[in-house]
């Protein structure tokens, strides 16, 4: 399995973005557009809703995807994890959004009621790009230098 990138990441590189929005009267609203205002090369859409109290979500690491995670609705939480050292980064503006690079285990939780997180992904799905295994994570983030 090919680790540099869990050799490499850094939780201080899991930044808040704030997205382009405009404010109107009657609402906002906020824009992505290619790669001039978007973080990273969008291949893959997908939206995690209905989730029930107590929800956890994630639990895992990616070698590869790196993902923007957007609180379209309501608010959760990101924990996030380089191996060292662990943040947990509270989501609840859909005008801000957090920025995954690969190699950081991350875990989604503290969902409100009706909330909704779109997360844009640089890659298509693949379950090889996927660490699962905490164990596994260990190993790989142990090899830091
Ligand atoms: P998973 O990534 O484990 O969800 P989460 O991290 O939100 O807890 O994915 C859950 C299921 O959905 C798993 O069976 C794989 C499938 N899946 C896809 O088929 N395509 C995708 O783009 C994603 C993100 C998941």
């Amino acid at each position: 399995m090919n680790s540099d990138s869990h050799r490499h990441s850094h939780i201080d590189d899991c930044r808040i973005i704030d997205i382009n929005t405009f404010e109107h009267a009657n609402g906002r609203l906020t824009v992505m557009e290619n790669l001039a205002t978007s973080p990273i090369n969008i291949k893959r859409v997908y939206y995690l809703y209905d989730l029930p109290a107590g929800a956890e979500r994630g639990g895992h690491s990616h070698i590869v995807t790196r993902e923007f995670v957007i609180p379209l609705a309501g608010s959760f939480d990101v924990v996030v994890d380089d191996g060292r050292r662990t943040k947990r980064v509270s989501l609840n503006n859909p005008s801000r959004g957090l920025l995954l690079p690969a190699g950081i285990w991350r875990t989604l939780d503290n969902f409100s009621s009706g909330s909704i997180c779109l997360v844009l992904a640089s890659e298509k799905y693949d379950e090889s790009d996927y660490v699962r295994e905490y164990e596994d994570f260990k190993q790989l983030t142990a090899e830091k230098r």
